[in-house]
């Protein structure tokens, strides 16, 4: 018997891995964050499955209903939106898991970051403008930011940030960006990327909280920094034509590095 922690995705119903789809559909328990996790992914289930919406439960009763289908001898699959790896509350699961000595693995998903920039139709990381992209939040009522992970902090390095579950405090992030960032600094908001009813703003630090006036809804991405719609940036080195690399020597005596780092 295993527990396996699939990255549902960020809405869209066809956006999770295979691998996640055939253990849904191998798992007689399916347990899923109702909040995110959309409905239709439930149809992989196999017939006669137990599927349980864990987003009114605790953490008890979630850990009850896996115990059993371990005493069950039953695999279960338990379904997070977007990917496991960030803001899914699958640490603490692990973790009495391994008190328990149930098994567990993980299939990772696509995170609401990387559908807000594609639904942008951008690189969030443009050569000579921002290598980094810093994936934070803003203190919520279930969870206080550690100290030193500031907007403002982040803000100081000049990265990308894509800022969760922080729409509904729009107005303080925009102050504490803005100083370091500029009021021209560009910012876009996508709400339910890949959702049927996704919503796009772009703005600049500015311009938003009067661009935004009226946008219902907390599911939403907040990115900022000067590489969202950057036009004028540099190519990067990777398909120059002179640029001497593993996959494309230049010459017989290349010094090429042992490995590559690019993405090609
Ligand atoms: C609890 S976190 C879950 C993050 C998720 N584990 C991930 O990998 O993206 C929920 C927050 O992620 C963001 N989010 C999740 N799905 C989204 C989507 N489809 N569009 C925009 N933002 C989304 C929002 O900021 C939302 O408040």
């Amino acid at each position: 018997m295993t527990v396996h922690f699939i990255g549902a995705g960020p809405g869209a119903a066809d956006l999770i891995t295979l691998r996640g789809r055939d253990l849904i559909a191998a798992c007689p328990v399916c347990l899923y964050a109702g909040s995110l996790v959309p409905e239709a992914l439930l149809t992989h289930c196999p017939e006669g499955a137990r599927i349980i919406n864990t987003a009114p439960l605790s953490l008890d009763e979630i850990m009850a209903e896996i115990s059993a289908a371990h005493a069950a001898g039953q695999d279960v699959a338990r379904l997070h939106s977007g990917d496991l790896s960030v803001w899914s509350a699958m640490g603490e699961q692990l973790r009495r898991l391994r008190d328990l000595d149930i098994p567990y693995d993980i299939t990772p998903g696509v995170p609401a970051f990387a559908a807000a920039a594609a639904a942008l139709g951008t690189e969030l990381t443009l050569p000579g403008v921002a290598q980094s992209l810093v994936l934070t939040r803003t203190s919520g009522r279930a969870s206080a930011m550690p100290d030193g992970e500031t907007l403002e902090n982040f803000a100081a390095t000049g990265a990308t940030l894509a800022i969760h579950l922080s729409v509904h405090v729009l107005d303080d992030v925009v102050a504490r960006l803005t100083p370091a960032y500029g009021a021209d600094c560009p910012v876009a908001i996508v709400w339910r990327a890949t959702w049927p009813d996704q919503k796009i703003v772009k703005a600049t630090l500015g311009s938003v909280i009067e661009a935004t006036e009226g946008a219902r809804g907390r599911t939403a991405l907040i990115l900022a920094g000067q590489a969202l719609g950057a036009e004028d940036f540099a190519e990067s080195c990777l398909y120059g034509a002179d640029y001497d690399r593993r996959y494309r020597p230049q010459s017989a005596d290349s010094p090429w590095s042992e490995w590559s780092d690019g993405d090609d």
